[in-house]
This record gives structure tokens, sequence and C-alpha cells, in this order.
């Protein structure tokens, strides 16, 4: 891992605040990812399963963490099962955590080793009433592949299966929805990290530039500042690229005169973050292009002052459909008359903003969290507006990332350069 030590602190905090929405006699039981194969002797890198992480800290594989706050012999109300290691495993598999260190890590201090989990398991399990298992619930989860989560809750279900079953994604969901101080501070340091990677580009973008060699400078600026690297596939498109939402190719030249879409920023310790700014590739945008950079920006600005607690994310949508229906009439994209006659299931400004404007960000980029319930207090959102002009070769998004406070919001980003003057003096250096 090349991020500093999290506290401990996080995670025993989260562990109390996840017992707390247990019934009485339950036991959870959470598994890390798989290394993922590619060919050969190849694998992907590791990726935590993020609950685990959320609750444990621990972020290697072969690791299952079992909760079980009302047992009763108090060495079996957390037990974290760790991959083996010893001095000689150490030399042919690398480093993994010691149990000294998974205790340092995760405040867990009954720590066996993941081998001992089934005859472990078998002398716990019968004690409690409910198993609480995991399971991906994200509203937007693509898996076409069982995962070590599925493999292993039917292992557990067929070993036990007269125990009732709870889900413990609701309650994980609730719970990473409101950030921990610890996590408000590493998810500023990996805003911090991609404002360093945003500055070095703007001195480093000119006429005849590629994509990819925007992508390069990022990536050793994220990489040298303790981040693992983009913390979700980049996006560097230069002129009409800017209309294609998920383009990735990032191998095209940056041409004089057009606008390059960056949607590119740092993870650190696990924590994502998530920008979006648009630059002209000559340092100076024409007089067209500032035009709808303003009106994205007054969008986004209109959007920050009603991102705040109680506000409800249908009210919040319908006020950001009627800011950028505004402001694409000024920009005499749209007419009053389309408006008129929008169907309200696709009204008109959709056909240059075509996505939502908000999503919840933590562990994941796309975090878990209700957007059916009231925005609260440490919730953290994004606003990312957009006005994609495929007929003019031109796309912005503008994105930062922000706290939910008692009076409104802190924008996490507020250090990074947004105004259209601000960029351009930037560039011109
Ligand atoms: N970069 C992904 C998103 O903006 O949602
Ligand atoms: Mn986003
Ligand atoms: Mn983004």
């Amino acid at each position: 891992m090349k991020y500093s030590a999290i506290k401990k602190d996080l995670y025993i905090d989260n562990r109390k605040n996840f017992s707390k929405h247990l019934k009485p006699n339950s036991l959870a039981l959470f598994v890390s990812n798989d290394i993922l194969p590619t060919n050969g002797d190849g694998s992907l890198g590791f990726i935590q399963n993020s609950d685990l992480l959320h609750l444990s800290g621990v972020d290697q594989e072969d690791t299952i963490l079992l909760i079980y706050p009302d047992a009763k012999d108090g060495k079996q109300k957390e037990i974290l099962f760790i991959k083996e290691t010893s001095e000689l495993i150490a030399i042919w598999e690398g480093a993994k955590l010691t149990k000294q260190q998974a205790t340092d890590v995760s405040g867990i201090s009954n720590i066996m080793w993941f081998h001992e989990f089934e005859k472990t398991f078998k002398a716990i399990g019968f004690q409690a009433e409910h198993f609480y298992l995991n399971s991906n619930e994200h509203t937007r989860r693509y898996i076409d592949m069982e995962t070590a989560e599925m493999r292993f809750n039917k292992k557990i279900m067929s070993q036990f299966p007269l125990h009732h079953i709870e889900r413990s994604a609701p309650i994980m969901h609730r719970i990473r929805s409101i950030k921990h101080p610890i996590e408000i501070e590493l998810m500023q340091q990996a805003c911090n990290i991609t404002e360093k990677g945003f500055r070095r580009l703007l001195s480093f973008t000119k006429p005849g530039v590629m994509e990819y060699e925007i992508e390069a400078e990022l990536i050793h600026e994220f990489v040298r500042n303790r981040s693992r690297g983009f913390a979700y596939g980049p996006i560097i498109a230069s002129g009409g690229n800017a209309c294609v939402l998920h383009y990735v190719e990032n191998n095209k030249e940056c041409k004089d005169g057009d606008v390059i879409l960056l949607d590119v920023a740092a993870e650190y310790g696990n924590y994502a973050s998530d920008m979006t700014r648009c630059i002209p590739v000559s340092g100076k945008f024409t007089k067209r292009q500032r035009e709808v950079y303003d009106a994205v920006l007054r969008v986004m600005k209109g959007a920050a002052a009603i991102l705040k607690p109680g506000n409800t994310f249908e009210k919040y949508n319908a006020a950001v459909g009627d800011m950028m229906t505004k402001e694409l009439i000024q920009l005499g994209l749209i007419t009053e008359q389309d408006v008129k006659n929008q169907n309200p299931a696709w009204p008109a400004y959709k056909k240059y903003f075509m996505h939502g404007t908000s999503h919840f960000i933590g562990l994941d980029v796309h975090d878990v969290g209700f957007f059916a319930e009231p925005m609260q207090v440490g919730m953290a959102f994004t606003i990312e507006p957009g006005i994609y002009i495929p007929e003019e070769n031109l796309g912005i998004r503008l994105e930062n990332n922000y706290i939910i406070t008692a009076t409104g919001n802190d924008d996490l980003m507020k250090n990074i350069p947004l105004e259209a003057d601000e960029i351009e003096a930037l560039m011109a250096k």
C-alpha cells in the first residue's frame, strides 16, 4: 500500500455503528474480494471489498470479518481472519499483515488465520440466531460472474440452512453514506492530489499534445503523492470527443481551438475523488466556448447553493433542471416552445444535459446511499452539470466534491482552479 497508516478509530467507530443496526443475537460476516485473473499467470491489481474495508481497514485478500456483538464469549464478539504469514511465506509471497499488524490496523484483538475460519465458525455459528450476509446492492451494479462474496454466502447458507438470513447491505449503505471525520480527511487528501495533477497539466497542455500524454502527466503526479492512481477510468476528451460521455480511448491529438474535457481524479487510501475540468488547448477560450463554460459554471454554483441538509433529490434535480433549461435557452440551444411542448419524463434540457447532476462519493466513486431520503450532514456528493453540443465539437462539464454540513456544504475542491479567467491565467504562465 502506498498510503500512510489510517487511524484505527475509524474502523472501531464503524463497527460500533454497524452493530447498532443488528437484531439481537446476530452474527455478521464480511469477506474480501478475489484477485481477478487475466491471462497466463497474470492478475488484475487487488481492490478490496469496500464494506470489509470500511469495517476493518484490512486491504488484502483472503480476509473474513466476523462481528457477533451478543457473543457469550467476549473473544468471539469480533474476529478477523487473515491470510497466514510467516518469515518463510514473506520471502516467497511478499509481506502480508502479521497478527499484531492486523490488530494495529483494525483495532480487533482476536486475529486468526484464514484457514481456521471453517472450524472456528462451526463452533460459533449455532449460537447465533441470525446471520447477516453481505451482497452488492448497488443499483447500477453489473456482475456477470460469481464473486468471492457469492461463493462464500452459498457455502454459509448450505452449512447452516435453518438460520435466519438478513442483509447487511442496507445497513452498510446507510452507515457508509455518512462520512466519519477521518474519512473526510482522506477524501480531502484525494482531492488535494487531484489538484496537484490538474495544476501540472495546465502548464503542460498546448496544441499538438496527445490526450494520453496528459494522462501520463496525471498518473505521474498521482503516484508520486501516494495514490494508487486514477479513482476511475480517466476521460481526456478533446473537441467533439467530449460529447462521448464514456470516452476512455484518450488517444487523439489536442488541436488548437478545441476544448479538452478532463474527468480525471486520484484515489487516496481507497477513497475516490471525482473531478471534471475543461480547458482550452490554446490557453484561451473562444467567445462561444466561454459562454457555454460560464453557463455550466452558473448551474454548478446554483446546485451548490441548494445541496444542503433536508433537501430531497426530487426537489434538487427539478431545480437544477430548471437552471439548465434557462441557460440552454439563453445559449440558443433550445427554445421556450421546446420547453412548452416537452415530455415531462424527458425534459427538453436532456438533449444537451443527459446525465445526473450528483452522486454519492466515498470508498467507491459512485458510492452507496439512499437517493430517496433527504440530504444529511456528513453525506458526500459530486455536483457535475454539463452541456454537450456535438454540432459545435464542444462538451463542457464541471465537477467538484462536497460534504454536507449543518449550514450547507463544504467544497473539498475549492482550491482547484475553476473560473475560466483563472484557468486562462495559469495556462498563460
Ligand atoms: N467520473 C465518473 C463520474 O463523474 O461519475
Ligand atoms: Mn461523478
Ligand atoms: Mn467524474
